[in-house]
């Protein structure tokens, strides 16, 4: 019997594992493998569900989708084409957001750290930056005076599914303290900004509507004195991603028509109460919108018996993966040929790196396994190929998607002669 229950894009068919309607096994004999294998109508399903729960309660609102999770330029079109925006962290998103066909008007910047040539380039690019200290907003204020301006607040309260995913509270490096952000809008208004936002991202992986009620509520109460004390008006409110999705059997999945009526209604009426206007409503979603589209397909190459584990050595470490080795991330994983044998078996899945944190699942019960066997890595899709590497100077995997109804290589997997790029040899002395 399957144990876990399967949702689109994955099915079973004799005990075998299928994808928008493909064989993975044939699929992962054709194109080989370490392969990432994504789900165009996915992506499309998930932005459908998590729009129309926002749009039902609020008619302004947009959504970013944060580009970091995912930056395939196919990703990106996709999304562009179901009316996303996007939020970038780095020149190189900008670059490929422009690349995919996104005008600046609808990139937002919310680096941190960043430099004045990068500050430079955002403002020739008359893109909206979402400023993450005071350094920032002198120095930018210095290059150029833009023509709309954010300030990333921290509204004191964070959450997520792990200590390096919280972007908020007292512990974090990111946004600006309630005197701080006060002060920020003032000298902005000075310098003769015209247009303002305000934002927030407390973190990622949250999966109830609570710290986003606590959160939400100290934005808006800092918006207002905002408005009061300097006496700007919002064009948007933009409170970040973070909403999670079920990795762990136990997690229950975020109920997004709930989370949203109770997040907008409470946004609805502190906007009303504290006489903010009709501002947008941005949302910042990464993770929610790709990370089930995809799964990673790896070879099973070695079996080894240790006195404390059994080892499954297969063809991904976390060179492909490696969310599991930064955060202990549980990602679920299937026999892709195997789904109907019982998980009689305890064991610990183990990449082709040389270190030992590169595991990709620790003592799981499986089917029993044999060489060759092939390993599905559900949940993938988000800051899974985004995080990978050449580490170990292993070129990294191919990216194949099932778009309009076909399989199609989305990215090349890379080749050794790969492994030299912008190395230049010097001739020995
Ligand atoms: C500013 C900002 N917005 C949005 C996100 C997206 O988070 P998630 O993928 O959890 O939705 C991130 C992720 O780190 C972020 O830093």
């Amino acid at each position: 019997m399957v144990k876990r229950k399967l949702h689109e894009p994955l099915e079973e068919r004799k005990g075998n594992l299928y994808f928008d309607g493909f064989s993975v096994k044939e699929l992962a004999d054709k194109y080989d493998t370490p392969l990432y294998l994504m789900s165009e109508k996915r992506i499309r399903d998930n932005y459908d569900r998590l729009y129309g729960a926002f749009v039902n309660n609020y008619k302004y609102v947009r959504i970013y989708y944060a580009a970091k999770a995912n930056t395939n330029l196919n990703v990106l079109k996709i999304l562009h084409s179901q009316g996303a925006y996007l939020d970038t962290v780095s020149p190189g998103e900008v670059f490929l957001a422009l690349s995919a066909g996104y005008t600046p008007d609808r990139i937002m910047f919310t680096g941190t750290s960043v430099r004045n040539d990068e500050l430079k380039m955002l403002a020739d690019a008359n893109i909206t930056i979402n400023i993450d200290s005071q350094s920032e907003m002198d120095r930018l204020l210095k290059i150029s005076v833009p023509q709309i301006l954010s300030v990333r607040v921290n509204p004191e309260v964070g959450a997520g599914h792990h200590d390096h995913c919280i972007t908020a509270g007292p512990e974090s490096k990111f946004g600006l303290w309630e005197e701080e952000v006060i002060q920020a809008y003032a000298i902005a208004q000075r310098a003769r900004v015209g247009r303002f936002g305000i934002h927030m991202h407390i973190g990622s992986g949250v999966l109830e509507p609570e710290p986003y009620i606590a959160a939400v509520e100290k934005l808006l109460s800092i918006a207002k004195r905002v408005k009061k004390e300097v006496g700007i008006n919002f064009e948007f409110i933009d409170i970040g991603g973070g909403l999670g999705v079920p990795y762990k059997p136990e997690d229950t999945e975020l109920d997004v028509a709930a989370f949203s009526s109770k997040v907008v209604n409470l946004f609805k009426n502190k906007v009303k109460d504290y006489g903010l206007g009709k501002p947008f409503l941005f949302v910042e979603p990464g993770r929610y919108i790709v990370c089930d589209s995809t799964i990673l397909l790896t070879r099973v190459n070695t079996l080894k018996v240790t006195p404390a584990h059994k080892y499954v050595g297969v063809d991904a470490g976390f060179n492909t993966l490696i969310r599991p080795t930064i955060y202990g991330s549980y990602h679920p994983i299937l026999v892709a040929n195997k789904l109907n044998e019982p998980e009689k078996e305890t064991y610990s899945i183990a990449g082709p790196i040389c270190e030992s944190g590169d595991l990709l699942a620790k003592d799981r019960q499986l089917p029993e396994i044999q060489e060759g066997d092939l390993l599905a890595v559900l949940n993938a899709g988000a800051y899974g190929y985004s995080m990978s590497s050449q580490y170990n100077s292993r070129p990294r995997a191919a990216e194949v998607m099932i778009r309009a109804g076909k399989p199609v290589i989305v990215r090349e997997r890379e080749q050794l002669k790969d492994l030299m790029t912008n190395q230049r040899v010097q001739s020995d002395q």
